[in-house]
């Protein structure tokens, strides 16, 4: 695949095949390969927590039992921002066929979020508590050269940062000492073909909106 259509192919899947597993050998190529990113220093600030099988299962059922207990706040987003995410949800819920007023339609679609989307991979990532803003960046390019690696090999992915909303239960189910920051959550599979909400395609600003070139 050449570079331009990898990118372009790259997109979060939000429902996996549960029973096809990711194999090890492809998981640890993409891997090895996002270890290349660049970091501030060097200091590859990335930590990443992976879960298959069991463990996968126990992860999954501790954050399901723990969001209908606590149910997530609303993550807030500065007004000038928040007509992307108000695109972006008419755009996956009408995917899936959740009118705006189902309330209990969105819960269900939002829920699955802490099961990872059914993916047989589940990940969390974090960096570590005395690091900041330039490690966090270079945390960020070691998950996009991951993501490129991982859709390179013919595997689907999707980053959430609704699964980090419940650090506990992750620190628990997976082990993670209390030196790390808990940043994001990330899902590992293969999508579900059937499911409509998979093959959106998310529109983006035009360059100029964000970008800005000077010369004089
Ligand atoms: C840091 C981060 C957090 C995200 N959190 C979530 C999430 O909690 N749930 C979700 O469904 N998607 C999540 N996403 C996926 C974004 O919604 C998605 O990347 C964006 O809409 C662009 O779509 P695309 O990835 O298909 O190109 C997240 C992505 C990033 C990079």
């Amino acid at each position: 695949m050449d570079f331009d259509e990898l990118v372009l192919r790259r997109h979060s899947t939000r429902m996996f095949l549960p029973d096809k597993p990711v194999p090890e050998g492809l998981l640890n190529e993409a891997l090895t390969l996002a270890m290349r990113a660049p970091s501030n220093s060097n200091v590859q600030p990335w930590r990443l927590f992976l879960a298959a099988g069991d463990r996968r299962v126990r992860l999954g059922a501790a954050l399901a039992k723990k969001v209908r207990e606590t149910p997530p706040p609303t993550l807030g987003l500065p007004e000038s921002h928040s007509h992307l995410r108000r695109q972006l949800g008419a755009l996956l819920y009408g995917a899936m066929g959740v009118a705006r007023d189902d309330d209990a339609g969105r819960w269900t679609a939002q829920l699955r979020n802490w099961d990872f989307f059914h993916a047989p991979v589940a990940g969390i990532v974090c960096m570590h508590r005395d690091l900041g803003l330039p490690d966090a960046i270079g945390v960020g390019m070691f998950l996009q050269t991951l993501l490129l690696a991982l859709t390179e090999r013919g595997i689907d992915s999707c980053v959430q940062v609704s699964t980090a909303l419940y650090p506990d239960v992750v620190r628990d189910e997976l082990g993670i000492p209390d030196e790390l920051t808990v940043l994001c959550g990330i899902c590992i599979g293969y999508a579900d073909p059937a499911f409509a909400a998979n093959s959106i395609n998310t529109p983006r600003n035009p360059v100029t909106d964000n970008v800005v070139f000077l010369e004089n």
